[in-house]
Parts: C-alpha cells; structure tokens; sequence
C-alpha cells in the first residue's frame, strides 16, 4: 500500500524522509557556539573576513542613499502580499495566458471541469501542471514557447476518495501526461497574447514520449534495460524544472527530481549509485505498482536513463528529443548556456540538493553561427566548481584521472565525480543566470537548513564555506563569479556574494542580510533567475510565504530585479498566497514578459474550484518594453 503522506511533502523534504536529519549531532554544538559568538556582533559585517566577500557597494549605501541615486528600475517597488492575487507595479498590467487543463488544440476545449478536473483521454492534450522553465523562440515570425510541467499534484489530479494515490494503471497514465514538456505558439490578438489552438508548433512531451541517449553514456551496460537492450532509446523526460536555450535556437529541460519516480516492489538494487541520488523504497506517484519500468526490482538501470539535460527542437513537432548525457545526471536546476570568449559553448547547471554542485560544461569543438552544432553538447568535459576563502575558485575537470571513476561512470554517478575531487558543498543550487553585457554569472543558494548540521548524501562535509556562509541557511543567497581573461571557458573565476537574503526586522546578525537587503525588498530562497536583454538580474523565489516569526515582512513569493552594477534590488510583482513564482522569458519584441505561477493556492485563479498553475503574461500601459 502507497503511504499518502509521500504526496503532501515538497521535493526537498522527500529528499530529508528517505535520509532524515538526525535529532542532535556533532554539529548542533558548533552552530550554537557560532550563533551566540556572532549574534553579539550585530550587522552583517560579523562574518569574520565575511565582509569582503560581497561586491562592491553593497555596504558602503544604506538604502536611503541608494534611493536618492539614480535608480535604473523603470519601476516603482511594490510591497509585499499576502493575498490570493497578482499583484505588479503601477502602469503595468499582468493576465492569465494559459492555465493547467487549457486546451492547445481544439478538441480539448471542453475537457477541463472545475469539479473533476481532466479526463485521462485529454490529458496530452491540455496545458500541463505546475509550470516551471520556460523558453521564447521567434520561428518564421511566429511566436513559440516551450515550458516545462514539473511535477503534479495528486490530490488535485485525482478522485477525492484516493486521497492523492493512483488507484489504477489510467490514474498514473493522467499524472504522467499532465508533467513534461509542453510546445505552444502564442500571439497577440491585440487584447494581449493568447494560445494559438491547433497551432502545427503546439506539442507535448510526457513521461512516454520516446527519445534518445546520446553522448559518452549512450549504449552503455549502466542504461541498458530489458525494454531497450541497445541503452539508447529511452521514454520521458521527468521532473522538467528549470530550462535553458542553445546558441542554435533549441530548447534544453532539465531534469530535477526523476529518483522520486521510482520505486521497489521487491528486492532493491544496492549501492552508492543509488543512495546517493535517494533511488530507494516507495515511489512518490506509486507508478512502479502500476509500470513496471518504473519498478527497480524489475529494472535497475530505468533510474540511470533519467536525471539528464535533454535537448528538444520547437521548430519541429517531429523531432525526437535527445537526452545529453554528457552534461552530467544529477537533479538538474537549469541549463544556462554562454558563448565563451575563445568559440566554445559553455553551460553552466547546477545540482539542486542540500550540500549538492555546481556544474560547468566545456564544450571540444568550437561554436560558429550557421556551423555545425551537432557534437557541441555530446563532446565536450563536465566540471565541478570549487570555491576558495579568499574569493577565488577553479572549474575542476571530471575526468578518469581525477576521479578514478570511468567516463560512463562519471556521466552516470556524477555526484560521487564530484565528490572524489574534493568539489565545494553549496545550499541548493538552483538556477545560474549568465549576465549577456558582462563575462559574470550568477547561481541562486536557495537554502540550505543542514548547512553545518549534517553532511550531504555522500558522507561531505557541509560546514559553512566562503559562498555559503551561514549555518542552518533558511534564507539563502545569490553567488556571482567573474572567468578570468572574460572567457566562461577559463578555468579559474573570482566570486563574490551579489546578496545574501536575510530579515533585518527580525536579525541583527548574518541572518539579518546583506546590505542591500532591507524592510522594503526583504524576501528568502532566491530560484529562477534571468537576465533580460538590458542587463538587469530578475530574481524569482520560491520560499516559505507564512510572512511569520524568521519570515515576517516577505509576505508572498515574489519576483524583484537587482542591479548588477548597484546591488539595489527592488520588488516588481507578487504572487498568489501559495504559490511559487518559476519561469520567465519575454517576446521577441520584449514588452510582453511571460512568467511562471507554480502551486498557487486557494482558488487562483479562478476564483472557483481547484488551484491551477499558469503562466501570465505581464506588460507595460505605456507599451514600452519591460525589459
Ligand atoms: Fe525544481 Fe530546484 O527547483
Ligand atoms: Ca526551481
Ligand atoms: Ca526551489
Ligand atoms: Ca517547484
């Protein structure tokens, strides 16, 4: 029997179910003695040589004086919410483009009910849930976005009666088609954008879709299977979190928490490849009761095939997607992708896991528009960053040398590469942002709570560290680094903290923040992150929303944009009671931004029936663009 409980934890805390935190520790001591030492110091600048850590400027201005600097924000900061609404600056306006259950073709147009929500015969058919990375690509002048479906939620999907457990082998059929991938055209009706039904772009992915394996796993004994014998024709793509987009104009999903798919009826496999990526026991969806694909007992190596960056082609709903094994299988946040300095592709991803990595990949061959691009994300060497104290850091390649590990091993088990070469343990890297005016890019440390309490999955040490500073880390923090010589494919980088997230009502500590956080722009677990064109960060977040006790005066989640060159951040929008804010990317002609509303609560927002994830489109009344 499936444990319902499963399906009412969050990701992270599935993660902290199957290795729970212990009670007490070795660690409990030192956070206690580093607490009361730093508490009396007051202010930030308690860090020990923390102060310097932080970019310049960022304590030299109250927020006053930042205020009466010249702001670069074409906008006037909102405050926060608490409501079950979206709320955004005065002189712009934002709508629903398109909700879960919506229909992409016209078929599907009855097939959403507020009551039961979508039949199982509908369910490839209609806008996924719970939508997180989104792309925008211009193909023959048409408007496309690819957007991912992380997860689901089965209490919502589901019969009442079933208490968010798939009964049957069509309930697990439902909740597999509503996650995935979802290709979509849009276009401005001049009432705002809409969905173009029937579109021959529109297109979704599911956890069947048929793909490919490509790269130095491929073919593999480690992903062959009996369905599959060849270890290179796999089905679905899982847990799609963040995004990214290729120097050609394709899409990249990232696969985050593909290990909670999968479970044991019987005798489970045994061994670091597993516990390592928290592969074990009952599966979070009950699929391996009803498929046995997703049964490890059955089939061991089916985890192995999931957990990759995978490459999809929107100009064509033909194309088979292709998983990129050589960028590495861990819980992939995002995918961003930079033309270095010296014509290599370089893609910058991270490991969303407490005391997890972050990740470059180098590609061999070099990038030249209109050239070949086919080997560019199949050849090419994966590395793991390392943060020095004193602000410098190195890419540490990934190789058999380094790790003693194989090259199928490493793609396979990147985690334990990681380990073997002493690579740094960060709070949760969620996504990376690579600033498109400057050689920079920026990684969100969402939070990180065993931060100095408990090593991570591997046994490494997680005692607080340059870029993650603080012990029990429940605000999290934003990390930037610079390449040496301005090339993303040097591998030596200077770093600093852009921010460091934290409540000044409540701390007058390091948990109080850096210092361009204050009363008006507090916020905690900083995730999807871009840059819009004008070289200004928006940062999304995906954190606790009580707006209570550590969190009072953060209210809602909420989306702010900060200044590269100031440090000044500023809150632009809000988002309902619940929810959080995930994706974001604009139109061609940028005076439309298209952004991500995740598990909202409540009614939002249809003010009637069951919650529904959607994105939204928002915009200037001016009509300039807003970004
Ligand atoms: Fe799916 Fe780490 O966010
Ligand atoms: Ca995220
Ligand atoms: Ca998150
Ligand atoms: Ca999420």
């Amino acid at each position: 029997m499936a444990d319902k409980n499963l399906v009412d934890l969050s990701w992270d805390d599935f993660d902290e179910h199957r290795d729970p935190r212990p009670v007490s520790n070795q660690f409990d001591a030192v956070v206690e003695r580093a607490i009361s030492r730093r508490g009396f110091l007051g202010g930030a600048i308690a860090f020990g040589s923390g102060a310097a850590v932080f970019g310049t400027g960022l304590f030299s201005n109250t927020q006053d004086a930042l205020a009466q600097e010249a702001s670069r924000f074409a906008f006037k900061p909102i405050d926060i919410a608490t409501d079950f609404a979206i709320h955004v600056p005065d002189g712009y306006q934002s709508k629903v483009l398109v909700r879960w259950g919506d229909p992409l073709w016209s078929d599907a147009k009855d097939a959403y009910s507020a009551t039961q929500g979508v039949p199982v015969d509908m369910s490839d058919r209609v806008f996924g849930e719970n939508t997180d990375g989104m792309e925008h690509f211009e193909v023959d002048g048409r408007q496309i976005i690819a957007v991912n479906s992380e997860y689901v939620n089965p209490k919502i999907n589901l019969p009442e009666a079933s208490e968010g457990v798939p009964q049957t082998a069509d309930e697990v059929k439902l909740l597999k088609n509503l996650q995935g991938v979802t290709v979509m055209e849009v276009a401005d009706t001049g009432a705002g954008f809409e969905v173009v039904l029937d579109s021959p772009y529109n297109r979704r992915i599911t956890h069947e879709t048929e793909m490919t394996l490509a790269g130095p796993l491929a073919g593999h004994a480690l992903v062959k299977t009996k369905a599959d014998p060849t270890g290179k024709l796999v089905k679905g793509t899982m847990n799609n979190c963040g995004s990214g987009k290729t120097l050609w104009g394709t899409y990249l999903t990232c696969e985050e928490n593909f290990n909670g798919y999968f479970g044991a009826t019987g005798v489970e496999p045994e061994g670091e490849g597993y516990s390592r990526y928290g592969i074990g026991g009952q599966g979070r969806y009950a699929y391996e009761l009803f498929d046995p694909r997703y049964d490890i007992s059955n089939e061991p190596n089916e985890p192995h095939r999931h957990g990759f960056i995978t490459e999809i082609d929107p100009k064509n709903p033909e194309s088979v997607p292709i998983k990129r094994t050589a960028l590495g299988r861990f819980k992939h946040e995002n995918a961003e992708m930079v033309h270095a300095k010296d014509g290599r592709v370089v893609v910058y991803l991270g490991d969303d896991e407490r005391g997890e990595f972050l990740y470059r990949y180098v590609s061999t061959q070099t990038y030249t528009p209109g050239g070949p691009t086919e080997s560019l994300l199949d050849e090419g060497t994966l590395y793991v960053a390392k943060f020095n104290d004193d602000q410098t850091g190195e890419w540490l390649p990934l190789t058999p040398e380094t790790t003693g590990m194989d090259a199928a091993e490493i793609l396979c088990f990147t985690r334990m590469a990681a380990s073997a070469v002493g690579a740094t343990t960060m709070d949760r890297p969620e996504w990376v942002a690579a600033n498109p005016l400057k050689a920079e890019a920026y990684c969100a440390l969402t939070n990180n709570k065993n931060r100095g309490v408990k090593p991570n999955a591997g046994g490494d040490d997680t005692a607080a560290n340059g870029p993650n500073p603080r012990e029990t880390n429940n605000y999290g923090q934003i990390v930037r680094w610079t390449p040496e010589q301005e090339n993303h494919a040097h591998d030596r980088f200077s770093w600093d903290l852009y921010v460091m997230a934290g409540n000044p009502t409540v701390y007058d500590n390091e948990y109080s923040g850096s210092a361009n956080i204050n009363t008006g722009n507090m916020f905690n677990s900083p995730d999807g992150m871009a840059f819009s064109s004008d070289g200004m960060l928006w940062i999304q977040t995906d954190g606790n929303y009580k707006n209570e006790e550590e969190f009072e005066g953060m209210g809602n989640n909420q989306m702010l944009v900060g200044d590269p060159e100031s440090g000044e951040i500023a809150r632009f929008m809000t988002v309902p009671y619940g929810a959080e804010v995930t994706g974001l990317c604009w139109s061609s002609d940028k005076r439309t931004a298209f952004v991500g509303v995740q598990h909202p609560g409540g009614s939002w927002p249809d003010n009637e029936g069951k919650p529904r994830s959607s994105v939204v489109t928002v915009w200037r009344e001016d009509g300039m663009p807003i970004g």
